[in-house]
């Protein structure tokens, strides 16, 4: 148990005291002023969410953790305001719940659905400001912080933004909401989903025995309910978005009186990038005092000690449910660092949700310069972490992907064999590369082969990967 590590000493919590900390990655915002009463505004509108929704999801990462569901959480690198737009939003949402109706039937167990969206408008920068031909400006660090484009007045952080932030976030929440609450059959049916890749896949037998197999269990529930599947299955679907500016997340943490304890009201789940993760670090601090379920990225600089300290500081009462430990680590790496890392949270006798996320150690650079990554990479990653997790008797319980509903083309390789010199077609991305709807559907089913036979061959082994 405990003992082999200690936790920093525990001052008095307030959804402030991460300013007392080192906070990385921050803007620096110029007019103090004006961030004072964009904040203020912001403390006082009502909330994107609310604290029921945040426990019942808790509830579901408790039940994830003793392996009785599967937590699916995906969505762009970053949304951008010009984004919101109901298409877009439509298409997300649809290739989220697809790839769930496919997860749910192979794994035989609920899958719980997040979205990275509503609220994930800031990036972390490898550097604070950029030099183009001598001049030197703050870097972009996503739309509720400044603009892109190269212009002192652009890259200037505005803390209106912060509003403006909140606002695409209400609207597109309240989108989400409707489309959910109106049951968007078509979205559910397999009659509408978009099959075009399968016949280019060498496992078109397969898949197409697993969309029949979705459509008969849709019709044979209608059949006895006597009503079309929105009305007797309830959808759920959550929100998250990387806890990164911190003004933007203090100002909608909101004390509820019936429960006694502070909660993040901008999104469902926040979570702790792998930039921002240091133990005496603003995002721990904010984050160590919130009733959310939290995630955090895990990467392989990360050592025993500092995962354990995450693990006690975040969680310290072990509450079931509470803490995403969102591994990251390539297909490169993982084989050597995640066996590293599953004893290591096993050391402090904590529980904690596993999930992995195949994209972020993943990412390189094209031959045109484009950042890319490779499908093959992506699955093989997955396909590895199943194995550890089983081999070790741990439950690898999510998957984390950036993806887009539309057809872009931002990683290579998939059942089309997009190659790099595709890349330019329709690379839309200011920030990641993502999986667009084909390679979506594509890694749910190959999930969804190797939970059907577990014991074989990985599904990207035998894809030859
Ligand atoms: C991200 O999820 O977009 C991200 C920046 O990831 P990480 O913190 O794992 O690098
Ligand atoms: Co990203």
């Amino acid at each position: 148990m405990p003992g082999i590590m200690k936790t920093p000493a525990h001052h008095a919590w307030n959804p402030a005291s991460w300013q007392t900390r080192p906070a990385q990655q921050q803007p620096t915002y110029r007019d103090r002023a004006a961030l004072e009463n964009a904040v203020a505004q912001l403390s006082r509108l009502p909330p994107i969410v609310v604290s029921w929704e945040v426990d019942r999801l808790q509830q579901e990462f408790a039940a994830a953790q003793r392996g009785e569901r599967f937590l699916l959480q995906g969505g762009d690198c970053a949304e951008n305001f010009d984004d919101c737009e109901s298409d877009k939003i439509a298409k997300r949402l649809k290739i989220l719940l697809q790839m769930s109706l496919v997860l749910t039937h192979a794994m035989k167990k609920p899958v719980i659905r997040v979205g990275r969206m509503a609220g994930q408008y800031a990036k972390p920068r490898s550097a604070d400001t950029e030099t183009r031909d001598g001049v030197t400006l703050p870097s972009y660090r996503g739309d509720i912080v400044n603009r892109a484009a190269f212009t002192a007045a652009d890259r200037e952080p505005d803390p209106l933004l912060l509003l403006r932030g909140y606002e695409r976030a209400a609207l597109t929440i309240n989108f989400v909401r409707a489309l959910i609450d109106g049951g968007f059959a078509d979205l559910h049916h397999p009659e509408y989903w978009d099959l075009g890749f399968v016949g280019h896949s060498p496992f078109k037998a397969e898949y197409e025995r697993i969309v029949a197999a979705v459509a008969d269990g849709l019709e044979f529930l209608e059949t006895i309910s006597r009503r079309e599947v929105h009305h007797s299955v309830r959808t759920d679907f959550y929100t998250s978005h990387e806890a990164l500016v911190l003004h933007y997340e203090q100002a909608q943490t909101r004390f509820i009186p019936r429960q006694d304890r502070w909660y993040n009201l901008s999104t469902h789940m926040p979570w702790i990038g792998m930039r921002t993760a240091q133990i005496d670090g603003a995002h721990v601090e904010y984050c160590r005092g919130i009733a959310n379920p939290v995630g955090v990225k895990i990467g392989a600089a990360m050592d025993a000690q500092w995962l354990q300290q995450l693990v006690t500081t975040l969680n310290p009462q072990n509450v079931p449910g509470k803490l995403v430990l969102i591994h990251r680590f390539g297909a490169k790496h993982v084989e050597e660092a995640l066996p590293k890392a599953i004893q290591a949270v096993r050391a402090t006798g904590h529980q904690v949700l596993w999930i992995c996320d195949p994209m972020h150690g993943n990412t390189e650079n094209s031959q045109s310069g484009l950042k890319t990554r490779r499908f093959e990479n992506i699955l093989r990653e997955l396909d590895v972490s199943f194995r550890i997790h089983e081999e070790l008797g741990s439950y690898l319980g999510g998957v984390h992907v950036e993806l887009t509903g539309e057809d872009v083309t931002e990683c290579t390789g998939g059942a089309r064999g997009l190659s790099d010199a595709d890349l330019q077609r329709a690379y839309k991305s200011t920030v990641d590369p993502r999986l667009n709807y084909e390679q979506s559907l594509e890694l749910a089913m190959m999930i969804a082969e190797r939970a059907r036979a577990p014991r074989r061959r990985g599904a990207s082994e035998r894809a030859g990967g």
